[in-house]
């Protein structure tokens, strides 16, 4: 049973349940009009202290499809957070006024903490440079419908490894389903923290390679999870500088790759993916921003009790 808790990691949810969410998931994209009043009179609370586009309209449109209806704020500043609120109090007040609550938040652990101090279920909509569960969940979907299963895969992460939350939490997440060999693809300085290369990929006999030139792993690839440098989390601009355009996936070094590649992309993409490839079928990131509307709703859905359908 999924109703009431809080989705902070993507591990707080076990495979059976992700399957669950991804049948949930289907049946809303294919039947939307059965599903606009399920979640009637519940409110979804919205707590952005860092900027999204994606994230947020996602829930909040996610929200309104299921009927229901949505307060927030999309930067802290116009709240008592300027004030000096503490983040218990805001969430308890928050809380008291909402069913459901999603937040994104510069500092790691920040809905863990929150989660402490909730009635109501906390999703983490991102929280620093650590996790990202809800855009795995849109990112394991569209594999899914891409390839037909979520094992046996060969996939490469390219880009800033060290800081991209979304890079975590997939790699946790397709980790934990058979036979799935890891090309990482980054610069020494952006290689995944030490604690994803022990807990989730050594302690676990995971097969992984890590390697700086995309071009010598390209032709291996069933799916390519390309990714922005994350220049918000820099302490040195300059650094930032000499690493941004470490990538640029084209046209030209496609033409390596396997006919059957998925290429994926949280988005926001800078110029990591040339704008030509957006024509490519294999170019699946605006499909995966889509299903990342469709999921949201199953997993509203699903934390509120609201799925007999
Ligand atoms: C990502 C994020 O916020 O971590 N975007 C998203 O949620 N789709 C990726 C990024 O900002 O680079």
């Amino acid at each position: 049973m999924l109703k009431g808790r809080h989705l902070i990691d993507p591990e707080d949810l076990h495979l059976q349940e992700l399957e669950e969410i991804f049948q949930l998931t289907n049946l809303i994209i294919k039947n939307q009009e059965d599903f606009h009043n399920l979640c009637k009179g519940k409110i979804l609370g919205t707590l952005f202290y860092e900027p999204s586009t994606r994230t947020r309209f996602s829930f909040e449109a996610a929200m309104l499809r299921l009927g229901g209806k949505v307060i927030g704020f999309s930067e802290p500043g116009s709240s008592s957070v300027m004030k000096g609120e503490s983040l218990p109090d805001t969430i308890r007040t928050v809380a008291a006024y909402t069913d459901i609550i999603a937040m994104r938040h510069p500092k790691e652990g920040a809905p863990k903490y929150a989660s402490l101090y909730s009635q109501v279920p906390i999703i983490n909509a991102g929280d620093g440079g650590h996790q990202h569960p809800t855009q795995t969940l849109a990112d394991l979907f569209t594999i899914l419908k891409s390839k037909g299963r979520l094992n046996n895969l060969a996939i490469g992460f390219c880009g800033d490894l060290k800081f991209g939350r979304t890079v975590h939490s997939l790699i946790k997440a397709i980790t934990r389903y058979p036979n799935i060999t890891l090309y990482l693809i980054s610069p020494e300085e952006l290689q995944i923290p030490a604690y994803i290369r022990k807990e989730v990929l050594e302690d676990k006999n995971i097969d992984f390679i890590e390697v700086e030139r995309l071009e010598e792993v390209l032709d291996k690839l069933d799916v390519l999870y390309m990714t922005r440098v994350q220049k918000e989390r820099f302490f040195n601009e300059a650094d930032y500088i000499r690493l941004r355009d470490s990538y640029i996936l084209d046209l030209k070094n496609l033409a390596k790759a396997s006919k059957d590649l998925s290429i994926l992309h949280p988005l926001p993409r800078l110029k990591e993916i040339s704008t030509e490839v957006d024509q490519d079928p294999r170019a699946l990131y605006f499909q995966q921003v889509k299903n990342g509307m469709y999921i949201r709703m199953a997993l509203i859905m699903k934390l509120l009790g609201v799925d007999k359908c």
